[in-house]
Order: C-alpha cells, then structure tokens, then sequence
C-alpha cells in the first residue's frame, strides 16, 4: 500500500444555472509513495485543482477514496478534516496573494500556520521560520513583505509556508504560473532539493510541460482520468531507439503517448504479440477506424 492512494475518486460538480451536472474527475487512480515528488500535468479543465482540493480535505469526493498513511481522508468528519487541512497538508497556489498574508512579514508568515495549529512554542515557530526561510533563499527577507518580494521570491516563501506544520504531503497547484521562464526552472529546483533534503512528498499539479522533464514521475491527467505516464520524449531519438513505459491502469487500461501513436502509425487497434513471455505490440496496417 502507498503512502497516498487515491482510489476510483469521482466528482461531480451540479452546474449552478443549469442544473447539468458536470464530471470533473471520472475515476482518478494515484498511489503515491512517501518522498515522491510527482507532476500531474494536463490542460486547463483536465480535474486538477478539483484533485488538489479533494486530497487536501478542502472538498469531498462525490465517491472513492483517500488515504494518506493510515488515515482514510474521505471518512473524516469535518472537525477530522480541519484538523488534517491544518497539520498534515500543506498547499501552495499559483498567487501570492492566496499563500500570504499581504501586511505580515516573511517570518510572520511562516510562523503564522504553527500558530494557528498549537502545536508549537513561540520559539520553534521563530527558529523552524527561519530556518525554512533559510531553506528557500530567502534568509536576508525575512523582514521583508510580500509586496517588497519578487515573484519568485514569494512564491519560495509561499513554500515554506506550506512546509511550516511539517506537513505529511505538499501540494501545489500551478505553482509556476505566474512566473517567468528562468524563475520557473529555480523554483522547480527547490522543489527537487527540498524533496531531496526533506524526505518531503510533493504533488504538484500543472499545465506546464517543462515539470516532465523535473520529476521522476510525471502523469498525465486528462479529462477527469489519469491517462499515463508522461515523460520527457527526445525527439530526435528514434522511435526504434527507445524503450517507453507506459501507465496500464487497475482496470488493465493503457494509453499511448500521441507521440508514439503518431510515430508508429497506430489508430485504433493494435496487436499484441505474446512470445516467451514477452509482449510486443505490433501496428496493425492500415488500420483506420474502429
Ligand atoms: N465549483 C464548480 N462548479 C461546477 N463546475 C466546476 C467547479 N469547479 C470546477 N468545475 C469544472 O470541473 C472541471 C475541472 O475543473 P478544475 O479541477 O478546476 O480543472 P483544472 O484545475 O485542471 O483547470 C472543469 O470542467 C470545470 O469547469
Ligand atoms: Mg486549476
């Protein structure tokens, strides 16, 4: 068992005007292992702040089930919940605005969850602050606010906010979105040296393809389902060249990267050649509909 399984999770969200309902998530399946640090990535829409929200307690599944550790998540009562959101999560979002207090200064800020959560003293949140600040870059801001802050900046003190609790999971939602190129690539490093130093799960969720080529294991979320593996294709390597894992889902279903459709010329069918053991799938020529 993983660390954090997400198991069959479905949501539905009822259209306000409309009534319609509307499938967010149709059968997310996610096993997570504590120390990872995974990306999901898929476009706008695709259930990706709808599965943050729901592995962060901040909303309900409309069925399956989480579990993180030896806790089932969607059995808590929401005083259970509360609890969990403030101790064993900690969140980071795309703006600043919404992972800082905008008149408090960076150590305020990072010492402002340990406080809301009691289980520290005055002195571990100043000295556990400071050092999380210091774990960011960020030890010559402490006194600073947010708005004396460069983008990056306050996004990696946003970062030490969400770790502040010693939080069990971390999870970012878009994290990079508002930054520029380089900033971005300096963020994601601090995500990989302090998943490293920390021993840290992080989960974060993206459209930006460039945490492919960051994270050991990046997925692929499209609408509502986990649909693979993704990982970072060369392509000047030919298809010959290269060996690809692919994601089969519990139910035995896989999904081929586009690029590997695209380049083997697979439409709708494949074969699948079994030979001592091995499966080769093999194209089936000129195959053009179902
Ligand atoms: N509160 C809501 N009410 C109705 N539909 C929603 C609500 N929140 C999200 N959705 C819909 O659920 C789908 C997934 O949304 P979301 O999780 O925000 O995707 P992403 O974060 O990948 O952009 C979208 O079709 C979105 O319109
Ligand atoms: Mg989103």
């Amino acid at each position: 068992m993983a660390f954090l399984e997400c198991q069959d999770l479905i949501k539905l969200y009822i259209e306000e005007q409309s009534k319609i309902q509307v499938p967010a998530l149709r059968g997310i399946e996610l096993a997570v292992n504590e120390g990872d640090l995974i990306a999901i990535i898929g476009p706008s829409g695709s259930g990706k702040s709808t599965l943050v929200n729901l592995i962060g307690g901040i909303d309900r599944p409309s069925s399956g089930e989480i579990i993180l550790g030896e806790d089932i998540v969607t059995k808590m009562n929401s005083r259970q919940l509360t609890q969990y959101r403030r101790k064993r999560v900690g969140f980071l979002y795309q703006l600043p605005e919404r992972n800082l207090i905008w008149n408090l200064t960076a150590l305020k800020n990072v010492m402002l969850p340990m406080k809301l959560s009691g289980s520290w003293t005055y002195s571990e949140q100043k000295q556990r602050a400071m050092q999380l600040l210091e774990d960011v870059g960020l030890d010559r801001r402490i006194h600073h606010k947010p708005p004396q802050l460069s983008g990056g900046e306050a996004q990696r003190a946003g970062i030490a906010v969400a770790l502040a609790n010693d939080p069990d999971i971390v999870l970012a939602d878009e994290p990079t979105g508002e930054l520029d190129s380089v900033t971005t690539m300096k963020i994601i490093d601090y995500f990989k040296s302090l998943n490293k130093s920390l021993g840290k799960t992080f989960i974060v969720v993206t459209h930006d393809y460039r945490f492919a080529n960051m994270t050991k294991k990046a997925m692929r979320i499209l609408d509502g389902r986990i649909v693979g593996l993704h990982r970072a294709i060369d392509p000047t390597t030919s298809l010959a060249a290269r060996e690809e894992v692919i994601y089969v889902d519990d139910h035995g279903n896989l999904r081929l990267p586009d690029e590997i459709r695209q380049q083997a010329g697979i439409k709708n069918h494949i074969q699948i050649e079994m030979r001592e053991g091995f499966a080769t799938l093999i194209p089936v020529r000129g195959d053009t509909s179902d």
